[in-house]
C-alpha cells in the first residue's frame, strides 16, 4: 500500500522532460518568461497547490456572449483559448484549419495553466514548439477516425518529441506573425493522440484477489491521481488517502482484502479546458460496481462474492425460458416504477423497486405471468443503471396527496401544478440520465448502501426467468448527464477531461441528445462501452439490450460489442451469450448525421449486422404523422380518408395518395422491412422495399433479415396508443371504437415478419391523460392499473410545459365522459391481446426467419391502383403437396391469410389470387369472446371474405381437413 506521498511524483517527472525538450530542441525556442516558469515550477512541486490561471479566467459560457465582432478582435484574441479549434490527432500531427501563409505555428504548453494573452502577446508557456505544415493533407486514417476535420491543415512535431507529458498540460497552437504578434491561437483537442498512445486494455475498476484489492484507473492527462477511503457511504474522515501511481496513463494501487465494503472516492488533479485551470475533481469510479446512498462514494464490491448471489444465481442459465431464434423473440417494454407503484397487492415497503417482481401472486406479476404464457419472450426494462432525477434516499422523496388529486375534474390543471411543483423531488423519473452505467439505480432497491442493489438487481431477473421471461436492459450509452470538474453528477469527465464527450469544432460539448454525447468513436469510450454490456450480461445475466439514440453510438462499436456478448459462453462465463439479442434506436441526425463522425449506427448503416432497430416507417403509417408532426394527422388505422378528422390534407385525391402510400409503408414493414422484398404499390409497379419512399424520399425499407427490424407503433417516449388514437380520431365515434383501433394497430404489429415490440399497457388501453413525454410526470399520469378496472384516462391536463400548445385539443376529449373506457371495455382488450400473440406463436410462419423465408412465402393480395381502399391482405405459404418447393415450417396450417380490415364498415370482397383454398377462421378467433371477429367469413368457391369494420381475421388452412 502506498500512502500519501509528501512530494507529487508525476509533476516532478514532468518538469526534467520539458526542460530537456527545450534544451535538445532547436525548433523549441528559448521562452522570454524563463524565470517567471521556474518560478511557478518551484512553487508547484513544493506545495500541491493547483494556481488558477493568472488572467484569462473567463468561462467559455461568457465567451459565447462575448461578441466576437471585427471591432473587438483583441478580446476576441483574448478569450480564444477557451475554444479547443485544433485537434492533436496522432503523435506527429496537429490539425487546424488555418491558412498560416507566411507566419509561423507554435505549439504552447503550460503544465499549470498559466497561458495567457493580452495585447497579442502570449505568456505562461514553459514549452514552445515550432510546428512546420505538411502539404500533404492529414492521412487517411486520421480522416477515416475524424472525418469532420477532413479538410483542416495538417502541422508536424518534431519526431523526437515526448508528448506523453505535454498531455497532462494546458495546451494552445498559436500563430506568430514577422512582427512576433499573436494573429490567432486556440486550445487542443486530445483524443487522437490519446488513442495512439494510451489504449489500454488491461484491467480497470477494483480488482479483488485472495489477499488484495488492487485500483485502477485510466486518466493519462491527470497530474496525480489519490484514493480516500471511507468506511461509511458519508460523513466521516478518510480511513486512508492513498497517492496512486501512474504507469504510463494507468494510475494504481493495491489495499488489503479488507477494503471490500468500504467505500472510495478518486481525487484527480487534472488540466480541465472548461475552465482553463488544473482543477482538483473528486470522482467516483468510472467503474464502480456499487455506490453509497447519496452518490458520492464507490461501494468497494466484490461482484463474484457468493454473498451477493440469490439461492440459485449459478444454475440460472439452465433455468433461462428457452429461445430458438432471435425471430421467435417478442417484447414487452416496462418501467420498474410503473410496474408496481400502483399495485395495492404489493407491499408498500416494496411498491416501486426490484423485489415486486418476486411476489408471485402480485396483480402485475399475475398480468405478465399471462403475457409470458400467451407468447411475449422478452421484458425490456427502463433504465436500471445509476442515473440522475431521483434521490435514491426515498426518506428525501415529497408526494402529493392522491385524494386531493382525485378530487379535481378530469381536464383539470390542478393535478399537473401540483405534481410538477415535486417533480424533481419524487421518486419518479424514466432514467435517461446517465451518470453510472455500471451500478443498479438506488432508488429502485430496499436499501440503496451496501449490496442491496445488487442482490435485489439479481432477484428481480431470477424472478422474471423464473416466470418464461428474458431481461433486456436499455443501456444509454449515446450521453451522459454530467460533465465538468465539478458536477455531482460528472464523472467521466473528471478524469480524462475532454476525451470522452463527443465536442463541436469549436471544442464545446455536443448536446444532439439533448445531454452531454459521448464519443464512441475513441477507443477507451468504445471499451467501456464494451466492458459495461459485458459486465451486465456476466455479472446480472441480462438477456438483451436496447440502445437509446444508437445512431449516435458507432456502427463499429456495436459490431464490437455484438461479438463480445456472443463469445460469452456457459462453460467460460455462466451465461449463453449467443442467445443475447441486441437492438436500438437507428435515428440519423445531430453531428453524427450522414457519418459526420464516422460510420454511426443508424438504420441504413446497420443492414446485415443482424442488430435490430425501431422501425418508425410502420408505426407512423398506422397511426399517421409522425411523433413530429401535427398531432392530428390521421393514418390508416386512426381513419385517414376512411373517417377524417377535421384535419386539412388537401385534396381528395391527395388523401387517397397518402392512405395508399401508407399502406404501402405498412406492407414493407409487415415483411420485416426488408430492403429487398419485392413487392406490387399502389400504383401497380413491382418494386422493392428500398424503392418504396417515405415523404421526404428516404426508402422506407433497409433490413437485410427480419431480426433486424423492432416494429412498433408505441413506446415510452410520445403519448400512449390509447391516447393518440383518441387525439387522431374525430370527436364522435364511440369508445368501443376506439378501442377496435387500439387493437386494430397493435394486430398489425403481432401478425408482422420481425421482431414486435409493445409498450406496456397498450393491452389495458393505457392512458397517461394525453401526456406526450411523461418522463418526469410522476407516478400520477405514468399509473397504471393490473386489476383492469381504469385506464388513467381524464386525471387531469397533461403537464404544462411539454403539453399546453395541445391544451386545447385535449381539453375537450378529457372533459368528455364518453372518451372513458369501462372495465369490460379494459378486459376485451386484455383478451384481444393475448389472443394476438396466442396466434403469433400458433405458427412458425408468423415468424419466419430468413429474408429468402419472407420473399418466397409472404404475398400482398390486395394491391395496385383497384385495390379495395383500407384493406390489407396478406397471406403465407407453406410446403404442402401443392406447392413442393417450399419447405414444410408448420405441421398444422398450410396456408394463412390475415386481413386487416381499417374501414369504419364491414368490407366484402373477392380475392381470386385466394379461391378454392380451404380457409377457416383461426381457432383462437373462432373461439374469441368479440362476436365481430367471429363473424368473420370466407367462401371458398367465390374466394370471397366478409370481415367486420376496424378488424383483423386470420384464417388458416389447416393441413388435414
Ligand atoms: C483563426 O483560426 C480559426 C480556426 O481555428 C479560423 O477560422 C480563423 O479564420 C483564424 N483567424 C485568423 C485571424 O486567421
Ligand atoms: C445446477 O444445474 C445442474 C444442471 O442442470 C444440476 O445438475 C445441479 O444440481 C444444479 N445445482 C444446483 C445447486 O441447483
Ligand atoms: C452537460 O453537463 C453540464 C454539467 O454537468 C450540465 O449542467 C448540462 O446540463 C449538461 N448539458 C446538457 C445539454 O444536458
Ligand atoms: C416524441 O418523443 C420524442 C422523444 O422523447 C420527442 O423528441 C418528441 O418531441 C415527441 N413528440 C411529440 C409530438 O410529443
Amino acid at each position: 500500500m502506498i500512502h500519501l506521498a509528501s512530494s507529487s511524483s508525476s509533476v516532478a517527472a514532468l518538469s526534467p522532460v520539458i526542460l530537456r525538450c527545450s534544451t535538445s530542441n532547436a525548433r523549441i525556442l528559448p521562452s522570454r518568461s524563463i524565470k517567471h516558469r521556474r518560478r511557478r515550477f518551484t512553487l508547484r512541486t513544493s506545495t500541491h497547490l493547483h494556481p488558477q490561471p493568472l488572467c484569462c479566467s473567463l468561462s467559455p459560457s461568457s465567451a459565447s456572449s462575448t461578441p466576437l465582432g471585427q471591432s473587438n478582435s483583441a478580446t476576441q484574441m483574448q478569450n480564444s483559448l477557451m475554444y479547443s479549434r485544433a485537434y492533436w490527432v496522432s503523435k506527429s500531427i496537429i490539425a487546424w484549419n488555418v491558412d498560416i501563409g507566411d507566419d509561423v505555428c507554435y505549439l504552447l504548453a503550460s503544465k499549470d495553466a498559466a497561458l495567457c494573452i493580452e495585447n497579442y502577446e502570449i505568456q505562461g508557456e514553459d514549452v514552445k514548439i515550432k510546428l512546420e505544415e505538411d502539404r500533404a493533407g492529414l492521412p487517411a486514417n486520421v480522416v477515416e477516425k475524424f472525418p469532420h476535420i477532413r479538410d483542416f491543415r495538417a502541422f508536424k512535431l518534431p519526431p523526437d518529441l515526448d508528448v506523453k507529458p505535454l498531455l497532462k498540460c494546458q495546451l494552445a497552437v498559436v500563430i506568430y506573425d514577422s512582427a512576433e504578434k499573436c494573429k490567432n491561437c486556440t486550445g487542443l483537442q486530445l483524443p487522437g493522440v490519446i488513442d495512439e498512445l494510451f489504449s489500454y486494455n488491461g484491467p480497470l475498476g477494483a480488482l479483488f484477489s485472495e489477499e488484495a484489492v488492487s485500483l485502477y484507473l485510466w486518466a493519462p492527462t491527470a497530474q496525480a491521481v489519490r484514493a480516500y477511503i471511507y468506511s461509511d457511504s458519508s460523513g466521516g474522515s478518510p480511513l486512508e488517502i492513498i497517492q496512486l501511481e501512474e504507469d504510463n496513463g494507468v494510475w494504481k494501487t493495491k489495499g488489503p482484502r479488507s477494503w471490500e465494503g468500504s467505500y472510495y472516492v478518486y481525487e484527480v488533479s487534472v488540466y480541465h479546458l472548461s475552465t482553463l485551470s488544473v482543477e482538483k475533481c473528486f470522482a467516483n469510479d468510472p467503474y464502480a460496481r456499487g455506490l453509497s446512498s447519496d452518490g458520492s462514494r464507490t461501494y468497494m464490491l466484490n461482484i463474484d462474492s457468493d454473498e451477493l448471489k440469490p439461492e440459485g444465481w449459478d444454475n440460472l442459465s439452465n433455468e433461462k425460458p428457452h429461445i430458438d431464434s432471435f425471430s421467435d423473440i417478442s417484447i414487452y417494454e416496462m418501467h420498474i416504477r410503473d410496474f408496481s407503484a400502483n399495485d395495492l397487492s404489493v407491499n408498500p415497503e416494496l411498491r416501486g423497486g426490484y423485489l415486486a417482481f418476486t411476489l408471485l401472486e402480485s396483480a402485475g406479476v399475475l398480468h405478465l405471468k399471462k403475457l409470458s404464457g400467451a407468447g411475449i419472450t422478452h421484458v425490456h426494462l427502463l433504465p436500471t443503471f445509476q442515473f440522475a432525477g431521483v434521490d435514491d434516499r426515498k426518506e428525501n422523496w415529497r408526494y402529493v396527496d392522491t385524494s386531493i388529486l382525485e378530487s379535481f375534474p378530469p381536464d383539470s390543471d390542478q393535478q399537473q401544478a401540483l405534481i410538477t411543483a415535486i417533480q424533481n423531488h419524487d421518486g419518479y423519473n424514466w432514467g435517461y440520465n446517465p451518470v453510472l452505467w455500471g451500478v443498479p439505480k438506488g432508488s429502485y432497491a430496499s436499501n440503496p448502501d451496501g449490496p442491496y442493489r445488487t442482490i435485489e438487481f439479481r432477484k428481480m431477473v431470477q424472478a422474471l426467468n423464473r416466470i418464461g421471461l428474458r431481461v433486456v436492459l436499455d443501456a444509454v450509452y449515446n450521453h451522459v448527464q454530467g460533465s465538468g470538474p465539478f458536477d455531482e453528477h460528472s464523472v467521466l469527465d473528471k478524469i480524462v477531461p475532454g476525451y470522452y464527450l463527443r465536442r463541436n469544432t469549436d471544442g464545446f460539448i455536443e448536446h444532439s441528445t439533448c445531454m452531454n454525447n459521448t464519443a464512441s468513436e475513441h477507443f477507451m469510450v468504445e471499451r467501456l462501452i464494451v466492458d459495461d454490456l459485458v459486465h451486465w450480461a456476466v455479472n446480472y445475466k441480462i438477456d438483451g439490450f436496447r440502445f437509446d439514440l444508437m445512431g449516435h453510438i458507432m456502427k463499429r462499436t456495436m459490431v464490437k460489442a455484438k461479438n463480445a456478448l456472443h463469445h460469452l459462453t456457459k462453460e467460460k462465463d455462466g451465461v449463453d451469450g449467443s442467445s443475447i439479442y441486441i437492438y436500438g434506436e437507428g435515428w440519423d441526425f445531430g453531428e453524427v448525421a450522414k457519418n459526420g463522425r464516422g460510420i454511426n449506427a443508424s438504420q441504413f448503416n446497420l443492414f446485415g449486422t443482424g442488430i435490430g432497430s425501431f422501425n418508425d416507417r410502420i408505426r407512423d403509417a398506422i397511426l399517421g404523422g409522425s411523433p413530429f408532426g401535427h398531432p392530428l394527422q390521421q393514418g390508416f388505422a386512426t381513419g385517414l380518408l376512411l373517417q377524417p378528422n377535421d384535419h386539412d390534407y388537401g385534396t381528395e385525391v391527395n388523401v387517397e395518395t397518402m392512405l395508399a402510400a401508407s399502406v404501402d409503408h405498412i406492407q414493407v414493414g409487415v415483411a420485416a422491412n426488408l430492403r429487398d422484398f419485392v413487392l406490387t404499390n399502389y400504383e401497380g409497379k413491382e418494386v422493392k422495399g428500398s424503392e418504396v419512399l417515405t415523404y421526404d424520399g428516404t426508402p422506407v425499407a433497409y433490413t437485410s433479415c427480419p431480426t433486424e427490424t423492432i416494429n412498433y407503433v408505441s413506446a415510452h417516449d410520445n403519448e400512449t396508443l390509447f391516447d393518440i388514437v383518441n387525439l387522431k380520431t374525430p370527436m364522435n365515434i364511440s369508445v368501443a371504437e376506439r378501442c377496435r383501433i387500439n387493437h386494430l394497430a397493435t394486430s398489425v404489429i403481432a401478425l408482422s415478419q420481425g421482431i414486435p415490440f409493445f409498450h406496456c399497457g397498450d393491452e389495458v388501453l393505457r392512458s397517461k391523460s394525453l401526456d406526450r413525454d411523461s418522463y418526469n410526470s410522476g407516478d400520477w399520469f405514468n399509473r397504471i392499473d393490473f386489476t383492469y378496472n381504469s385506464n388513467n384516462w381524464g386525471v387531469g391536463l397533461p403537464p404544462q410545459e411539454k403539453n399546453e400548445k395541445n391544451w386545447p385539443l385535449i381539453k375537450p376529449r378529457l372533459a368528455d365522459p364518453s372518451f372513458k373506457p369501462q372495465k369490460n371495455l379494459i378486459l376485451a382488450s386484455v383478451e384481444n391481446f393475448l389472443n394476438l400473440l396466442r396466434i403469433r406463436y400458433s405458427s412458425p410462419l408468423f415468424r419466419l426467419r430468413t429474408a429468402n423465408a419472407i420473399q418466397q412465402r409472404v404475398r400482398f393480395h390486395n394491391t395496385g391502383p383497384s385495390w379495395v381502399r383500407g384493406v390489407i391482405v396478406m397471406s403465407i405459404e407453406d410446403g404442402h403437396d401443392g406447392f413442393p418447393e417450399l419447405s414444410q415450417l408448420d405441421p398444422i396450417y398450410s396456408y394463412i391469410v390475415v386481413i386487416v380490415n381499417a374501414c369504419p364498415k364491414e368490407v366484402s370482397f373477392a380475392m381470386p389470387s385466394l379461391k378454392s383454398r380451404t380457409l377457416q377462421l383461426h381457432p383462437i378467433q373462432g373461439n374469441s369472446s368479440d362476436p365481430l371477429v367471429r363473424s368473420s367469413t370466407y367462401d371458398m368457391s367465390s374466394g370471397c371474405f366478409v370481415v367486420p369494420h376496424r378488424t383483423t381475421a386470420v384464417f388458416v388452412e389447416p393441413r388435414d381437413i
